[in-house]
C-alpha cells in the first residue's frame, strides 16, 4: 500500500476514486454505530467513515481502537458527504472517505495539548513538546511560508547575479557589538573559536577576492540579552556587493522585500521613503519609527525663548530643547490616561510632562495661564494642531526629550488602538552617526561596526569633531522594527587605521583581531558595501507573530534554554579534560 495523495488534497476531484492516505488521527467520534476519524497530514484534514455494514468486523474493531494522534494508513473510496453534513471550513469538507482497510502504524501517548490552532497552554509547555507544537496547522503554515520566502529570495538573488557562498562557523570574533559564543579547540589547548556574530569579515573578503555579488541565508550567533525579537542564534539574509554606492544596495534590498511580500499577496511600493537618523529621532523619537502611527513631534524651543513660566524658563536657560508630541484626533484623555502618560514619561527619565488640549483656537492646559496668547497661537500653528488634538511637552536634552516622547507615541498608539495591523510601512533610515561616546569606557565606539565608511565630506571631521561624522550606513525599518542594516565599507587602509585609532584599537590589537582583513585590504580591495536582513523578524511580521520564537522551529527561551533538548547542559569530566578546561562554579 502506497500513499496516493495527501489528506488535505482529497476534494471532489477524487470522487468515486480509491485513495490510500497516511497521517495522524486528529479526532475520532463514534456516531450511532459509525466511526468517524479525521485524518490529518501536512496538507490538511479529511473525514474518514467506518461503516460496519461495509467492512469486516475486524477492520471496524481496529478503527474503534484508534485514539488521538495514532498514526494510520487507510484505504477507502471518496464519496460525497450526505447533504447537510458538509463542512465549509475544510478544503475537503464536501467529501469523505468510506474506509475499506485500516492499519495502525503507531500509537501515541495522551497529549499535553490539542493539535489545533487555538490552544490554551503556556509557551513553556509548547516549547517543551515542540515536536507536537510543530504539528499544529498554524506552525506548519508558518514554517512552510518561511521555506517559500527563503526559496523565493534565493531565486531572485540568483536571477540578478548573486552567488550563494558559505562562510565558516568556527572562526574568529566578528565585531557586531554583542558577546561571542566561544568553542574550545581540543587540538589547540587553551585556544577558542568564536561563533560568528555575522559573516561580515568573510563577505568583505569575498569582495576582495572578486566574487562581486555574494549572498547567504545564514545563522548568526550573538550572546546578548534576549527579547521577543532577539534570539542567540538567528538567521540573516546577508549580502555584499562590489563597485557600488548605497543606492545599489538599497535597490537590491527593496527587491528582496518585494519578493518576500509577493508571497503573501502584497505588492509593496518601492522605493521606500528615506529619512536621516537626525530627522527620525527629531520627528518620531526613534531610529526605527513606526509610520503606521500618524503622530509627529515638533520643536517649540524658539517659540518659548522669552517664556516666563519657570520650568520652561529654566529649560531654555540650560540650553535644553522643548519638544511636543501631537496626539491627533479626538482622543479623550481621562484623568487616569493623563496620569498613566506621565508615568510612561517618568519611566523613561522625564522630570515632568505638560499636556495641552486644543480647544476653540486655544488650549486647555494646567500651564495655559502661564503662557502668552501669542505663544499659544504659535504652538498650535507649529504643530498644525486641530480641535481636539492633545499635545504633550517635554523639556530636556534634545536626545532625551525625543526619546521620552517617542516612547509615549508608541505606548499611546497601542493604548488607543490607532495602529492598523494590516498596513506595512517601510522606510530607510540613513546618515547614522559613525561614532558614539561610551561614557563607561570613556572611548568612542562604532555605531554600526568599525568597517563602516564615513561620508566623504565628513572625513575632515574625524580629526576635529568625530561625533559629528556621519556614516554611509542605512537601516531598513518596517512597522517600527529594524529588519535590516548595512553600510558602504572602508576600502582604504589609511582611513581604516584612522578609525581604529579613534576607537582606541591599537595596531597590535587590530592585527590580532582583524589582521587578515587589513592585509587583504592592501591587495586591491574594490569599493564595496552590503547589508543583512533579519529573516526571522521579517517572517514574524508577515505571519503576524508576536515573537520571532514563533517562526523559529527550535528557539531558545529568554534564558537561552532549549526546553525540548534541555541545552545547554553539563558535560562529562572526560570531555572537559580533553579540552583542558576546568569549571569554576559560580559564587551564589
Ligand atoms: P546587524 O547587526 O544590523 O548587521 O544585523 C542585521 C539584522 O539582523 C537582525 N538581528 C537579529 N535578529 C534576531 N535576533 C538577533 N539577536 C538579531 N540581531 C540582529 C536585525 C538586524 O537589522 N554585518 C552587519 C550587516 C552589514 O553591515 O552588512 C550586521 O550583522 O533585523
Amino acid at each position: 500500500m502506497r500513499r496516493t495523495c495527501y489528506c488535505g488534497e482529497v476534494t471532489e476531484m477524487y470522487l468515486s476514486k480509491e485513495v490510500i492516505l497516511e497521517g495522524w488521527a486528529h479526532r475520532t467520534r463514534d456516531h450511532g454505530g459509525l466511526i468517524f476519524i479525521d485524518l490529518r497530514d501536512r496538507e490538511g484534514i479529511v473525514q474518514v467513515v467506518f461503516d460496519p455494514a461495509e467492512i469486516p468486523r475486524e477492520t471496524f474493531n481496529t478503527a474503534k481502537e484508534v485514539k488521538s494522534e495514532y498514526v494510520l494508513r487507510i484505504k477507502g473510496t471518496v464519496r460525497k458527504r450526505p447533504e447537510g453534513t458538509e463542512n465549509p471550513k475544510l478544503k475537503t469538507g464536501n467529501v469523505e472517505v468510506l474506509a475499506k482497510e485500516i492499519e495502525i502504524l503507531n500509537t501515541s501517548l495522551p497529549l499535553p495539548f490539542k493539535i489545533e490552532d487555538e490552544i490554551d497552554v503556556s509557551e513553556e509547555v509548547r516549547l517543551r513538546y515542540r515536536f507536537l507544537d510543530l504539528r499544529r496547522p498554524e506552525m506548519q503554515r508558518k514554517l512552510i511560508l518561511r521555506h517559500k520566502a527563503a526559496q523565493a529570495v534565493r531565486k531572485y538573488l540568483d536571477s540578478i547575479g548573486f552567488i550563494e557562498l558559505e562562510t565558516p562557523f568556527l572562526t574568529k570574533s566578528t565585531p557586531e557589538g554583542a558577546r561571542d559564543f566561544l568553542v574550545p579547540s581540543r587540538l589547540n589547548p587553551g585556544k577558542f573559536y568564536a561563533l560568528p556574530q555575522s559573516p561580515q569579515l568573510f563577505k568583505q573578503i569575498y569582495m576582495i577576492s572578486g566574487f562581486d555579488r555574494y549572498f547567504q541565508i545564514v545563522k548568526c550567533f550573538r550572546d546578548e540579552d534576549l527579547r521577543a525579537d532577539r534570539q542567540p542564534e538567528f538567521t540573516q539574509i546577508d549580502l555584499e556587493m562590489a563597485f557600488v554606492e548605497k543606492e545599489d544596495v538599497m535597490e537590491v534590498t527593496e527587491g528582496i522585500l518585494k519578493t518576500i511580500f509577493s508571497i503573501i499577496g502584497i505588492d509593496i511600493k518601492t522605493p521606500f521613503l528615506r529619512i536621516s537618523y537626525t530627522e527620525a529621532i527629531d520627528t518620531y523619537g526613534s531610529d526605527k519609527p513606526d509610520l503606521r502611527i500618524p503622530w509627529k513631534m515638533y520643536t517649540l524651543t524658539d517659540i518659548l525663548v522669552d517664556t516666563e513660566f519657570k520650568i520652561l524658563r529654566e529649560a531654555i536657560d540650560e540650553k535644553n530643547t522643548i519638544k511636543a508630541l501631537k496626539v491627533e484626533g479626538n482622543t479623550k484623555f481621562s484623568r487616569k490616561d493623563l496620569d498613566d502618560t506621565l508615568a510612561i514619561a517618568v519611566n523613561y527619565g522625564a522630570k515632568g510632562l505638560i499636556w495641552m488640549r486644543v480647544s476653540e483656537g486655544s488650549v486647555t492646559s494646567p500651564i495655559a495661564k502661564h503662557l502668552k496668547e501669542g505663544e499659544i497661537k504659535a504652538i498650535i500653528e507649529r504643530c498644525e494642531a486641530k480641535e481636539g488634538d492633545t499635545l504633550f511637552l517635554v523639556a530636556d536634552k534634545w536626545e532625551k526629550a525625543c526619546e521620552i516622547l517617542g516612547n509615549i507615541r508608541i505606548e499611546l498608539a497601542r493604548r488607543f488602538n490607532v495602529i492598523d495591523e494590516d498596513r506595512y510601512e517601510f522606510l530607510w533610515v540613513t546618515d547614522f552617526p559613525l561614532l558614539d561616546w561610551d561614557e563607561e569606557e570613556k572611548r568612542y565606539v562604532s555605531v554600526h561596526h568599525p568597517f563602516t565608511s564615513p561620508m566623504d565630506e565628513d572625513i575632515p571631521l574625524l580629526d576635529t569633531d568625530p561625533l559629528k561624522v556621519r556614516a554611509k550606513a542605512y537601516d531598513v525599518v518596517l512597522n517600527g522594527v529594524e529588519i535590516g542594516g548595512g553600510s558602504i565599507r572602508i576600502h582604504r587602509q589609511d582611513i581604516q587605521e584612522k578609525i581604529f585609532k579613534l576607537l582606541g584599537i591599537g595596531d597590535e590589537e587590530a592585527k590580532i583581531k582583524f589582521g587578515f582583513l587589513l592585509e587583504a585590504l592592501q591587495y586591491g580591495a574594490p569599493p564595496h558595501g552590503g547589508l543583512a536582513l533579519g529573516f526571522d523578524r521579517i517572517i514574524a511580521i508577515i505571519t503576524k507573530s508576536p515573537s520571532i520564537r514563533d517562526v523559529i522551529a527550535f528557539p531558545k527561551t529568554q534564558k537561552g534554554i532549549c526546553l525540548m533538548t534541555q541545552a545547554p547542559s553539563e558535560v562529562s569530566e572526560k570531555q572537559l579534560k580533553e579540552l583542558f578546561i576546568q569549571v569554576i562554579p559560580p559564587k551564589r
